[in-house]
């Protein structure tokens, strides 16, 4: 079988990008030149397989619900292995869900909540338990922040996603700091020993100045993907399979995962991968934590969001009103029109905007004003159901504990 390390593809964000000078990795999702993301691309350079849609009405006749929002409108466009997950599942066969969240920031923004709704989607469609790792030890050392600042963070950001909804009799939340050892840190070992230094580089793009801390990180995400990492959730239940929703800039770290897996007898975790949330000023990367002007946090205030939007949400409208009315807006650079493709739930209601926004009858003020319409409830949403969120329910969601009911 083809090695999985991405290798044929020149790696994540090693050098030789090729000529579109595409960089997508844990750490950097960038286009040289201004270009937009080529998500085919990735498909293809990364190796994994499309989700199209006969695999998102297969879900829908699965789970006996519409499918999310997410999977119907293409946010979740690339897989590995999902076919195998569906299979299994209609055989009466159960898996396990696993994501994840670098705390390197007080609040998340919209992107980040990107996965963590879709994945609270598919626990309550499967009604599958769910493993969620808060890699404080990550953060720490990529982002120069202190031991004690990042299990800080981790708490506070468990609070956000507690928020979200999950289930707490399937859902166990754990910091890397806290809950790393016994057969964990087995695994790990496992891992490691299967990893050479050349091929860290090769998926990673480490250079020999980067610490040691870097360079044996990628172990701690990948071992969440096997069973037995939990022996408290599924002992005796070693083959069960893993199936991970994230957005794409995490894949190195999984195809280093499903490359070591069967090596070591254990089964490779299956993937369903998002696009990014694009930043406000453009679809040429991510929305980023590291710049506050590109991003809408769960913390900004209706005002905020107001005046973000309509100061930075890049406009596909045209230079006059006279323009604009002859040619309409350029729907395809538009962010309005791409926010709302994730968070405006009515399909008819989008299909109408882009429509009359497309032949210029509507104006980049209107789409604007509905856009921050929908984005401040979604906000507000959000805050009421995180104020909700005690030190006790943290405590409660991350006690390591058995969860004798997560498949029903
Ligand atoms: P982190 O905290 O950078 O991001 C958490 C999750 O959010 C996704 N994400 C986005 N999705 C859509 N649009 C965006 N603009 C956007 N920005 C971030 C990330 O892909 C991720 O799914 N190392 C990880 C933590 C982790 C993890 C995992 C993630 C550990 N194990 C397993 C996914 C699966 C991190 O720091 O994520
Ligand atoms: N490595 C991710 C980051 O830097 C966080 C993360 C850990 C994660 N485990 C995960 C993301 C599993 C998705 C799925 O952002």
């Amino acid at each position: 079988m083809a090695s999985e390390d991405g290798q044929k593809a020149g790696g994540a964000g090693g050098e030789n990008e090729g000529a579109e000078e595409m960089v997508v990795n844990p750490w950097e999702v960038a286009v040289k030149g201004g270009g937009k993301i080529d998500y085919d691309k990735l498909i293809e350079k990364f190796g994994c397989q499309r989700l199209d849609s006969s695999l998102v009405r297969r879900v829908e006749r699965l789970t006996s619900r519409p499918a999310h929002v997410f999977l119907r409108r293409g946010v979740f466009f690339a897989h590995r292995d999902l076919e195998e997950i569906l299979d299994l599942y209609e055989r009466g066969e159960k898996f396990y869900l696993y994501t994840g969240r670098g705390p390197s920031s007080e609040a998340l923004h919209l992107g980040h909540l990107v996965p963590f709704m879709f994945t609270k989607y598919l626990q309550d469609a499967f009604k599958v338990p769910l493993v969620i790792q808060l890699t404080d030890d990550e953060k720490c050392m990529w982002k120069n922040l202190s031991v004690e600042e990042c299990k800080r963070l981790a708490r506070e950001n468990a609070k956000d996603i507690i928020a979200c909804g999950f289930d707490i009799t399937k859902t166990f939340i754990f910091s890397d700091f806290d809950y790393v050892g016994g057969a964990f840190y087995e695994n790990m070992v496992r891992v490691s020993k299967c990893v050479t230094f050349n091929k860290v580089v090769g998926i990673f793009g480490f250079t020999p100045e980067d610490h040691i801390g870097k360079i044996s990180f990628p172990p701690v995400q990948a071992v969440p993907s096997f069973p037995s990492s939990f022996p408290h959730l599924f002992s005796g239940n070693d083959n069960l399979r893993c199936l991970i929703p994230c957005a794409i800039d995490q894949d190195p770290y999984f195809r280093m995962t499903r490359d070591v897996a069967p090596r070591i007898g254990y089964q490779k975790p299956a993937l369903i991968e998002s696009s990014f949330f694009p930043a406000l000023q453009g679809e040429t990367g991510k929305m980023s934590a590291s710049d506050p002007n590109s991003a809408i946090y769960v913390t900004d205030s209706a005002k905020d969001i107001k005046n973000k939007v309509n100061r930075y949400a890049f406009s596909g409208g045209r230079d006059s009103i006279e323009l604009h009315r002859k040619y309409g807006a350029n729907l395809e650079v538009d962010i309005p029109i791409k926010y709302l493709g994730f968070f405006l739930e009515d399909d008819d209601e989008l299909e109408h905007i882009k429509t009359e926004y497309g032949a210029g009858r509507m104006l980049t003020g209107e789409v604007k004003k509905r856009l921050i319409e929908v984005l401040s409830e979604m906000v507000e949403r959000h805050c009421k159901a995180r104020a909700a969120v005690t030190d006790e329910m943290v405590d409660a969601f991350m006690a390591v504990r058995p969860l004798p009911n997560m498949f029903s």
